[in-house]
């Protein structure tokens, strides 16, 4: 999807500004033989360090390093002690793992509309909320922030905890602050078609000691290092628990700070160029995804057309000229696939079948996200828009 042949650039955005930096900062890791990131022969530290680098990124006292976004979304819920049986508010345009993180914390998932931010629409929250409702987790989707604020005055209403699903969006921000440390808890995927990779990867940022203290022991089988000798975190006061084991190597930090000095700019210039094609086709009527904070975002140029049929044949369109376009999801809501909705985890099926969501539906189905690419040249912008507008009469009957 975002290495297709045949197109004129790559929308793997990381990979297309990867460099010998990468290269250097893994070898280092390698020839110290320490890849292990509490102790080793010539240890380096570099976890801790990624830790400290994002944190500042992200504005948050603290960051808990581990091995994937789902694995960070989990190890939040579970820090901010989600009970059994709980239920979370999730939209239901998003990717699976944020459905498999709430079951993973044994939560039950609850789905609720998106609007035409493609992020969760804050007018239905209050609707969903029931005696059972822990939490909400909104989901900056394709480095478009949700619209924060009414999510968390709802959710202040209601009691419930925010766990920011912001694997698509590092680097991205909400009126004048990073995503991550809005809510309760914040988590990160640095899976490879994410905005920084080491191929996996996540981080789970947190504000409150006492949640850092159980996210930093619950990736870690309950505090088997984090609390024991030698231990750069972990206050080791609470009650001990059993945990699990995500943690992230030496490795994967190392690559990760490599990339995280190229992660603001690079989104500055991508939400420039979504700028600028936005800019160039002003004179099309063209009903483009609506930004909560166009500011913050790290560039996305998604608009609907007028049916799934016109969204298809724009894509098409686009592609014949070697430019990157989808459909996010292919259209799917995350309540279409089936095991989430047969409610089936492995423990045996846990909740009913959810209802259609054709709000959701409606607007995914008719979406085109246009691919931009960290290393688009200004010649690859001028053929976007030349692209766009040659298919614009096709797709919609109006003279492009
Ligand atoms: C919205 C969303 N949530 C969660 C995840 C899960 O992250 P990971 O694949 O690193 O487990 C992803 C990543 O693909 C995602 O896009």
């Amino acid at each position: 999807m975002t290495g297709e042949p045949g197109m004129r650039y790559e929308t793997w955005r990381a990979l297309a500004l990867w460099g010998e930096e990468e290269a250097a900062a893994a070898m280092e890791v390698i020839r110290s033989r320490s890849l292990f990131r509490y102790y080793g022969p010539d240890l380096g530290h570099r976890t801790d360090t990624f830790e400290r680098e994002f944190s500042e990124l992200a504005g948050v006292p603290h960051t808990v390093a581990v091995s994937s976004g789902t694995a960070a979304l989990t190890a939040a819920m579970v820090g901010l002690g989600i009970p059994a049986g709980a239920e979370v508010i999730v939209p239901a345009v998003t990717f699976v793992g944020s459905v498999s993180a709430v079951v993973a914390a044994r939560g039950i998932p609850v789905f609720a509309e998106v609007d035409d931010t493609l992020t969760l629409d804050p007018g239905q929250l209050a609707g969903l909320v029931t005696e059972r409702t822990w939490g909400v987790m909104p989901v900056h989707l394709g480095n478009v922030a949700a619209d924060m604020d009414p999510i968390l005055e709802v959710a202040r209403r209601h009691g419930l905890r925010v766990v920011e699903d912001a694997a698509q969006a590092a680097g991205v921000g909400y009126r004048g602050r990073p995503v991550g440390g809005l809510g309760d808890a914040g988590a990160f995927s640095f899976q490879l078609d994410k905005n920084i990779t080491a191929g996996e990867g996540g981080a789970v940022t947190v504000t409150d000691p006492d949640v850092y203290d159980r996210v930093a022991r619950y990736q870690d089988q309950g505090g088997q290092f984090t609390t024991s000798k030698g231990a750069t975190r972990g206050s080791g006061d609470q009650p001990p628990f059993i945990g699990t084991n995500t943690r992230m190597t030496e490795l994967t930090a190392a690559v990760l700070s490599a990339q995280l000095p190229r992660l603001a700019p690079m989104c500055r210039r991508l939400r420039d160029v979504a700028r600028q094609v936005r800019a160039e086709t002003a004179d099309l009527s063209v009903q483009w995804r609506r930004l909560p904070d166009e500011e913050g975002s790290g560039g996305d140029l998604t608009l609907f057309l007028e049916s799934r049929l016109a969204a298809r044949r724009f894509v098409a369109g686009l592609h014949e000229a070697g430019i990157p376009a989808h459909t996010m999801y292919q259209g799917q809501t995350v309540t279409s696939n089936r095991a989430v909705r047969e409610g089936r985890t492995p423990w045996g099926v846990e909740w009913d079948r959810p209802p259609r969501f054709r709000t959701s539906e409606g607007l995914l189905g008719r979406s085109v996200t246009i691919g931009l690419g960290a290393a688009m040249t200004d010649d690859d912008v001028t053929a976007l828009v030349a692209a766009f507008r040659k298919n614009w009469e096709g797709a919609t009957g109006q003279a492009g």
